[in-house]
């Protein structure tokens, strides 16, 4: 495979946050051409694009590339067609295989005989198949959509969410991938200062120290296209120094993470380690209703409480009426909560602003606190004031 070799890529978004991924890769590849569909993100470009999506998305969950589409309606002419595809590309022999179906308005819609004949195709092409665990995976994926099937190789190994800094976790993490989505959708801005004053196993603070710093998410991470027959290694290293070279060494200000648990902020400390960004975070022990921030120009604290099961339990309204008196009492600072009941974030002050999306199976809503109905009326008198000026002025 020549380096130029134009490829159709597919990056696959978390639930609910393929718009996020969309202004990512918007700005990460523009010349790819990047296209919001269903699910992710369609692209178009050479393996130099794959390379620098895998490396520096904060936000796919894993990155496929197109081989081929066919029509089918008989279990043997998908074999048939499978088979004439370009599958030794991707393919240093012998491999794993392991084969993932989907099938809507299909006539083959056995996704089981699907996968079957698939691994029978890829047999037919001279792919020999073996259940050695040393061996590398190959990762096939065959959806099917009236009749049409399209067939993908996975490029990206281990899902992209899986950073490795976190090895344990405090109970409910976020998911790695949620946790940048979540500074962007609240609007963080590098030259706030962030806080989590609930940050269990401190996602959120070393995702954000990542970007702060500009490290690449990828930059020590295995890739599935490492044995690609047609992998590029100088161009890789090529990317990878180019990343390393950009990063910085130091942040302006720290990364304010604390919670009330001592064994889950000593866990936070060892993944911030892994992460390498400890020096980069004020980690604390502390109950949100004590902490104290410094007044800062302007600062976000964001932060995923717990949940609870029961609509209004008074412990978890009182958790959430605290986050609100933080707030109050941190001058600079702005608040957004991401919490499955509307009733919660209430409690924490008046919702300006809100977005839903799915973290582990719940549907949750990210919330932006203004302090109170007081302030929010003010805010919005002033807002009116300044949109009803002359146009003179
Ligand atoms: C849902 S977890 C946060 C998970 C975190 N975002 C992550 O990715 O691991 C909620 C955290 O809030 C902490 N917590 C609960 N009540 C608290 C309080 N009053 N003050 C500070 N932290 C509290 C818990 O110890 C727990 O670690």
């Amino acid at each position: 495979m020549r380096s130029s070799t134009q490829f159709e890529l597919f990056a696959i978004a978390p639930p609910s946050l393929e718009q996020c991924l969309h202004q990512e890769l918007s700005t990460l590849v523009p010349a790819a051409s990047p296209t919001l569909v269903p699910g992710g993100v369609t692209l178009r470009g050479d393996l130099c694009t794959l390379y620098r999506v895998s490396l520096w998305t904060r936000l796919a969950t894993r990155v496929l590339l197109r081989v081929g589409s066919i029509v089918a309606v008989h279990f043997e002419e998908l074999r048939r067609k499978t088979a004439a595809l370009r599958w030794s590309y991707f393919v240093k022999q012998p491999v794993r295989l392991k084969v993932s179906a989907t099938a809507h308005r299909c006539r083959l819609i056995h996704t089981g005989a699907l996968a079957e004949r698939v691994e029978g195709a890829l047999q037919d092409a001279g792919i020999v198949i073996t259940h050695d665990e040393s061996a590398p995976l190959f990762h096939v994926l065959i959806r099917g959509e009236s009749d049409r099937f399209t067939l993908s190789v996975d490029s990206s190994g281990e899902l992209l969410h899986r950073r490795g800094y976190r090895q344990q976790d405090g109970g409910a993490p976020l998911r790695e991938t949620l946790a940048p989505a979540l500074l962007r959708l609240s609007g963080f801005q590098p030259n706030q200062t962030l806080c989590d004053p609930m940050c269990g196993s401190a996602t959120l603070a070393i995702e954000a120290a990542h970007i702060l710093l500009g490290r690449a998410p990828g930059l020590y991470r295995r890739f599935a296209f490492f044995d690609w027959p047609g992998h590029d290694a100088t161009l890789w290293q090529k990317l990878l120094d180019e990343a390393k070279s950009q990063e910085q060494t130091a942040l302006p200000r720290p990364i304010f993470a604390s919670d009330r648990d001592p064994e889950v902020i000593a866990l936070a400390r060892r993944n911030a380690e892994r992460a390498g960004v400890l020096q980069h975070l004020e980690l604390h022990c502390v109950e949100v209703q004590k902490l104290k921030l410094p007044s800062v120009e302007s600062g976000l604290i964001l932060c995923n409480p717990p949940y609870g099961k029961r609509l209004k339990e008074p412990r978890l309204v009182g958790l959430y009426r605290a986050l609100g008196m933080l707030q109050r009492r941190s001058a600079g600072f702005r608040l957004a909560v991401l919490t499955t009941q509307r009733q919660l974030a209430q409690a924490a002050g008046v919702i300006s602003d809100e977005y839903w999306l799915r973290n582990g199976g719940l549907r949750v809503g990210l919330f932006s606190i203004t302090t109170s109905q007081r302030d929010k009326l003010s805010r919005d008198a002033s807002h009116d004031r300044a949109h009803s000026l002359p146009e003179s002025l």
